[in-house]
C-alpha cells in the first residue's frame, strides 16, 4: 500500500497527515483508483489522537469517518439531478462529539454503539449462574453499552482499499470488566464506500469469556439533503411482519406481535408521519426480521419524494430498530447550522432484539470464546 506523506495545514484545526491510495492492481479498472483516502488529525481524546478519514467513490459520493466512536459524521449522496448533499445528522466540528452537553443529550449520532446496542432491563443479566451489573444510564435501564460505550472511545483506525471501494477499518480492544461486561473483546467495524453507492458495515470480533455482544451503527438519516426538513414525509418500507412489544421503559415484554392492521405495519410503503400520532412517543421499535443471523438480504427501503433520494438497507441481522428521532428536541445545532428538532432524522439500527440477555426466547447474543462475531449491514443509496 502506498503511503504519501503530505504535511500541511488545512483549515485552522486540522493537519493532513497522509493519503493512501493507488493500491488497486493495474489490471483492475477501479473506478476510483486515482483517488486517495484522506486522513486528518482532528483532536485528542483520552490522550489519543483522533483521526477523520474521507472516503470517496467515482460517482462522487463521499463519507467522513472519525476514529472517535467510529462515527460517520458526513455522508454525501446524489439527488435525482446528481446533486451531492449530506444525508446524515452530525457535526462539522469533530470536537462537538466530545463536549459534555452533547454527551448528556445522548443521541449517539452516526456512531457504533456497544457492547450491547439498545437496552438491557434494569442494567443486569445473569450468565452461567453469575449476575453482571451494568450502568443504568436510561431511566431504570442500560442503554447502548453504558456510560462510556464504544461511541465514546478512540478506536484504532487504518484505511483499506479493496475491490469494493475505499474503506476504513476501526478496531477497539474492550477489556474484561469494562462497563461491567465480562471478557476481553476485540471488536472491529470496516466501513466501505462502495463503487455502487453503498456504505457497507462489516463487523467482526472475538472474546475470551462468554458475553452478550450486540453492536450496531447508530446513523440518523435525512434524505432531503442538508436536513432541510423533518423526515415525516419520507416513505418507509420495512419487510417485517412482527415487532417486539415494549413496556413504558422501552423494554420488550417478550411478545412478538404482528404488525398487520396497526400503525406499525410498513410492509407496504407509508410516510413516517402518516400514522406516527397513533404510536405513543413515535416509532422506537425493534422489527423482527428473522429468528437469527442469516444471509444478507434487503430489509427496508426509504424514499424521499422531493429530492428523489432513496435508501435501501440490507443486513444479516435478525432485527432492526426503527427510531424516528423522537428525542431530538432542538437542543443541538448540527452540520451547516441546522437545528435538529423532533423527527429531524430516522435510524434503522440493524441488531439483535433489545434485552436479549434477559429474554430466553429471543435469538442468543452470547459470544463465546473461539467463536467469531460477524455481521454485515449495507446502506445503499439511490436516486
Ligand atoms: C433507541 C432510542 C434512543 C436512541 C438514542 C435508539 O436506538 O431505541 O430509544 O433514544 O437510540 O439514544
Amino acid at each position: 500500500m502506498k503511503f504519501n506523506k503530505l504535511l500541511g495545514i488545512v483549515g485552522a484545526a486540522s493537519i493532513i497527515l497522509g493519503v493512501i491510495g493507488g493500491c488497486a492492481p493495474k489490471q483492475k479498472k477501479s473506478t476510483n483508483e486515482n483517488m486517495d483516502i484522506k486522513k486528518e488529525i482532528v483532536g485528542q481524546v483520552d490522550g489519543k489522537d483522533v483521526y477523520q478519514f474521507t472516503l470517496t467513490n467515482a460517482g462522487g459520493m463521499s463519507a467522513k469517518v472519525l476514529s472517535y466512536g467510529a462515527i460517520v459524521t458526513h455522508l454525501y449522496a446524489p439527488d435525482r439531478d446528481g446533486k451531492m448533499e449530506n444525508v446524515v445528522l452530525g457535526f462539522d466540528d469533530p470536537a462537538q462529539y466530545w463536549t459534555e452537553p452533547y454527551i448528556n443529550d445522548a443521541p449517539y449520532f452516526g456512531s457504533v454503539v456497544g457492547r450491547y446496542g439498545n437496552r438491557i432491563a434494569q442494567g443486569k443479566f445473569t450468565l452461567n449462574g453469575k449476575e453482571y451489573l451494568l450502568a443504568t444510564n436510561n431511566g431504570p435501564n442500560h442503554l447502548h453499552g453504558g456510560l462510556k460505550g464504544f461511541d465514546k472511545v478512540v478506536w484504532d483506525a487504518e484505511p483499506v482499499m479493496t475491490e469494493e471501494g475505499q474503506g476504513v477499518k476501526l478496531t477497539y480492544n474492550s477489556v474484561d470488566g469494562e462497563e461491567g461486561y465480562p471478557g476481553n473483546l476485540t471488536i472491529s467495524i470496516t466501513y466501505t464506500l462502495t463503487k455502487d453507492n453503498c456504505l457497507k458495515c462489516d463487523y467482526s470480533g472475538t472474546i475470551d469469556q462468554p458475553c452478550p455482544v450486540n453492536v450496531t451503527h447508530h446513523g440518523y438519516f435525512n434524505l432531503t439533503g442538508g436536513a432541510k426538513t423533518n423526515v415525516l414525509g419520507h416513505e418507509m418500507q420495512i419487510m417485517a411482519d412482527r415487532y417486539t412489544v415494549v413496556d413504558e421503559t422501552l423494554i420488550p415484554t417478550g411478545e412478538l406481535r404482528p404488525v398487520a392492521g396497526t400503525p406499525m405495519d410498513f410492509t407496504e410503503p407509508h410516510t413516517i408521519g402518516e400514522r406516527i400520532d397513533q404510536v405513543e412517543g413515535g416509532y422506537d421499535h425493534n422489527y423482527v426480521l428473522s429468528d437469527d443471523v442469516t444471509e444478507l438480504r434487503p430489509v427496508a427501503t426509504v424514499k424521499e419524494p422531493v429530492s428523489g433520494r432513496s435508501l435501501e438497507v440490507l443486513t444479516t441481522e435478525p432485527g432492526v430498530q426503527f427510531y424516528s428521532g423522537n428525542f431530538l428536541l432542538g437542543n443541538l445545532t448540527g452540520s451547516g447550522g441546522v437545528v435538529y428538532n423532533k423527527h429531524w432524522g430516522f435510524c434503522l439500527e440493524t441488531q439483535h432484539y433489545p434485552d436479549s440477555p434477559n429474554q430466553p426466547t429471543f435469538p442468543s447474543t452470547i459470544l463465546e470464546p473461539g467463536e467469531k462475531y460477524s455481521h454485515t449491514t449495507v446502506y445503499r443509496f439511490g436516486n
